[in-house]
């Protein structure tokens, strides 16, 4: 097959807070031809992620900066148009990290085959793929979650969250989840929230909390930072759990944070705070995706994507997640 040219999303701009459409640019590339060992892919699905946020700026970190004038990259799922690797064949789907593009070239080790008969291609970027593992690498692997504890999830009706609300009802434990309106506090009940705040309304979050959790919190998964922090520090039982997934909340401000005022509970109640990032527990994902593909099919977890169209809309997808505009996995369709 020959393909001259495809169109890739470049960064064009660093946003200052909150980014807008002109911090993108959409242009054309050509496709090289393929040497020995390489595939030709088309992307089916690309996924957009909080933690790209933290890509636009110029510093170090666990993943390098995105470059102005360069295309951004993160998971993305394909099928193999053309290949001259023994590993892949025309037809093959493949998970990768060559997302905001239509198409690519890439050697065959920098690709992934996924079996779609346990999943269907997208969920390998949401529920069987990176945000469901964070959910189960964090409850299970950093707060070591126990039947009978209550969790306090925030950004519940979130790729992450969803995920993470319905694996602490499956371990048997009490869930206490936080969203920003009453659609998706309605699904949260739904998958078995044992209470739902909607933090948008509730006022005073731990008084809200606390009416949530009378006996208190065991766990908190750490979404969002800020008064959700705050409420959950205020709430944590003795010897408490927090593990520190993301900080959504800050990722576009434009001043420091103010830390939790009530920081120093952590020393009265002997809490635990770990931050983690799922890449560090990769040699578990095989674990996982045993769990995961056996929950699915036995109808166990439930999953909602949030689905926009084509490549143009890939910018409006990842700003539309600080904005709450998606209820599960938000997902661009590229094919
Ligand atoms: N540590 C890791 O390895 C790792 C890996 C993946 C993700 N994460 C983190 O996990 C969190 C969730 O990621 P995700 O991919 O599942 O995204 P997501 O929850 O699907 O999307 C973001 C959601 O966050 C909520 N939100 C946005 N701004 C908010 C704010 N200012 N205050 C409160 N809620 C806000 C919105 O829902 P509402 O309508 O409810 O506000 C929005 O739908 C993020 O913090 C992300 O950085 C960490």
């Amino acid at each position: 097959m020959f393909l001259e040219s495809t169109r890739e999303v470049r960064l064009a701009s660093r946003p200052t807070g909150t980014p807008t459409a002109a911090n993108f640019e959409i242009a054309s590339t050509p496709v090289p031809p393929l040497k020995a060992g390489e595939v030709l892919v088309k992307n089916l699905w690309m996924s957009v992620d909080p933690y790209m946020r933290g890509r636009m700026v110029d510093r170090e970190s666990y993943v390098p900066p995105f470059q102005i004038g360069k295309p951004l990259d993160g998971g993305a799922v394909g099928e193999v148009l053309e290949s001259t690797s023994p590993r892949f064949k025309v037809g093959d789907v493949v998970l990768h990290q060559f997302g905001w593009r239509e198409h690519f070239v890439a050697a065959d080790t920098q690709v992934h085959a996924v079996d779609t008969r346990l999943a269907p291609p997208q969920a390998w970027l949401g529920a069987i793929g990176m945000t469901g593992m964070t959910a189960w690498t964090g409850l299970t692997r950093i707060a070591h979650i126990k039947a009978g504890e209550t969790v306090f999830v925030s950004a519940a009706s979130g790729a992450v969250g969803a995920i993470a609300v319905q694996i602490a009802k499956l371990q048997g434990c009490r869930v206490v989840a936080s969203v920003g309106n009453e659609e998706k506090a309605a699904w949260l009940r739904e998958l078995g929230a044992d209470a739902v705040i909607n933090y948008r309304t509730a006022g005073d979050l731990t008084a809200a909390l606390k009416a949530a959790a009378p006996e208190g919190i065991d766990v908190y998964f750490e979404n969002v930072g800020g008064a959700h922090l705050e409420a959950a520090l205020n709430v944590l039982k003795p010897n408490g759990r927090v593990a520190v997934c993301g900080m959504i909340e800050q990722y576009n401000a434009t001043e420091a944070p103010k830390g939790p005022s009530n920081i120093a509970l952590v020393i009265m109640k002997r809490l635990r705070l770990e931050g983690f990032i799922v890449s560090d527990h990769w040699g578990a994902y095989p674990e996982f995706v045993a769990l995961m593909a056996k929950w699915l099919a036995e109808g166990k977890i439930q999953t909602r994507e949030t689905i926009r169209e084509g490549l143009e809309a890939a910018p409006d997808a990842f700003i539309g997640l600080f904005r709450g505009e998606n209820t599960g996995k938000m997902l661009v369709r590229l094919s």
